[in-house]
């Protein structure tokens, strides 16, 4: 879904700063050599295949696409996708930029990770490897475990109370949210998935004004408490976000947000998935569409009528033909509703952004009573 709905193009850069088993470049690199097999006029199973990838393909792995953990033991699977022996996928802590340098010049770290740095540091938009120049950012930081070093919590803005003094302690996803920030460039597009609480508890509002002050919030999708199992059972929702763009997307007052929650999950109760009868002429197993495709009748359930408000509303990444009624129909058939930000603020003190709670009818009852 996340893929889906920010739409890496092949002249994109993509990364993922809790990478894991690094799941979104795997997938945005699936998406990318459709989009390259679908521009030679291929047959999409290709993708599949073991026949010798071309050199688009493997230029997309090897340059633009990276990862980074802090789990030494995190796999190191865009290395096999690309097939070339070398890695764009690194060891480092991502919240701690300040000890890379210490780091990357150990010879041992260097010897397994020197290729994917130099390509990295040719994202850079500053030498202290704070801020970075991806077009693209999509993770998921664990929830659990809060950074009390005040030398880490020091360099965010979010680490900080009102006066300025570092907090005693704070959730690792909220400094993860400021750090995904300083990884795009302007006009640059994140999705990740902070806990349930970071879209509607009063306490941390804080973070939602800090993420709206200068960037545009495109979308909150809820996801089900089981997406994440059996590794998690903690509710949650996927958060899309886009940087201002002074010159290409200057900053507008009152634009509208997507919101839509996730109906089936696609996983049985032991947390297994969910499979649609065998498809496609090699069959390959495919995943229940999990995002509310009920009885077929959205091929990409939350992620296409997202691709139809975004056209509506000249999101530029996602172009195409525009079809209002199935914009309409896509909304009501999901229960997906698009909400401008100043009725979110005057009708919503707190300002949540859960979507299982904003919807514009409840707003309005809500403030009626
Ligand atoms: C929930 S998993 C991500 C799963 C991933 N999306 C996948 O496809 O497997 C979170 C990952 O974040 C990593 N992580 C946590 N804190 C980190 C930090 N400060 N720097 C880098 N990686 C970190 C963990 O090691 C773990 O692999």
């Amino acid at each position: 879904m996340c893929v889906k709905m920010l739409n890496p193009r092949e002249d994109e850069t993509m990364i993922d700063t809790a990478s894991g088993s690094c799941g979104f470049p795997v997938h945005t690199i699936f998406h990318v050599r459709e989009r390259i097999i679908a521009d030679k006029g291929l047959d999409k199973n290709r993708l599949f295949t073991f026949e010798k990838k071309s050199a688009r393909r493997v230029d997309y792995v090897n340059e633009k696409a990276f990862a980074v953990d802090f789990d030494e033991k995190a796999a190191r699977t865009l290395n096999l996708i690309a097939g070339d022996g070398q890695t764009n996928v690194l060891h480092l802590n991502t919240l701690d930029y300040e000890r890379w340098d210490e780091r990357t010049k150990d010879g041992s770290w260097t010897d397994i990770y020197s290729e994917g740095w130099k390509k990295l540091k040719k994202t850079r938009a500053a030498k202290d490897n704070r801020a970075f120049t991806f077009d693209i950012l999509m993770a998921n930081p664990p929830f659990a475990g809060d950074i009390k070093e005040s030398r880490i919590l020091a360099k965010y803005d979010l680490g900080r109370k009102a006066k300025g003094a570092c907090q005693n302690e704070i959730g690792r996803d909220i400094l993860f949210i400021e750090r995904n920030l300083d990884f795009l460039r302007p006009g640059g597009r994140m999705a990740i998935a902070p806990p349930q609480g970071r879209f509607n508890n009063s306490s941390d509002a804080y973070i939602r004004a800090f993420l709206a002050e200068l960037r545009r919030i495109l979308a909150v999708a809820g996801l089900r408490g089981d997406t994440f199992k059996p590794r998690a059972s903690t509710k949650t929702s996927a958060l899309f976000v886009q940087k201002w763009d002074e010159k290409r997307r200057p900053k507008v007052e009152g634009y509208p947000i997507f919101f839509a929650a996730m109906q089936e999950s696609g996983k049985d109760n032991s947390g297994d998935k969910i499979h649609e009868p065998l498809q496609g002429k090699h069959g390959h197993l495919i995943v229940r569409r999990d995002l509310f495709n009920r009885g077929g009748e959205t091929r990409d359930g939350i992620a296409e009528a997202f691709v139809e408000f975004a056209k509506k509303d000249g999101l530029s990444f996602l172009g195409g033909p525009f079809d209002d009624a199935k914009r309409k129909a896509l909304l009501e058939y999901l229960e997906a509703s698009e909400i401008r930000l100043s009725e979110l603020l005057s009708e919503n003190e707190r300002f949540g952004i859960d979507a299982e709670f904003v919807k514009k009818e409840y707003l309005q009852i809500i403030n009626l009573l």
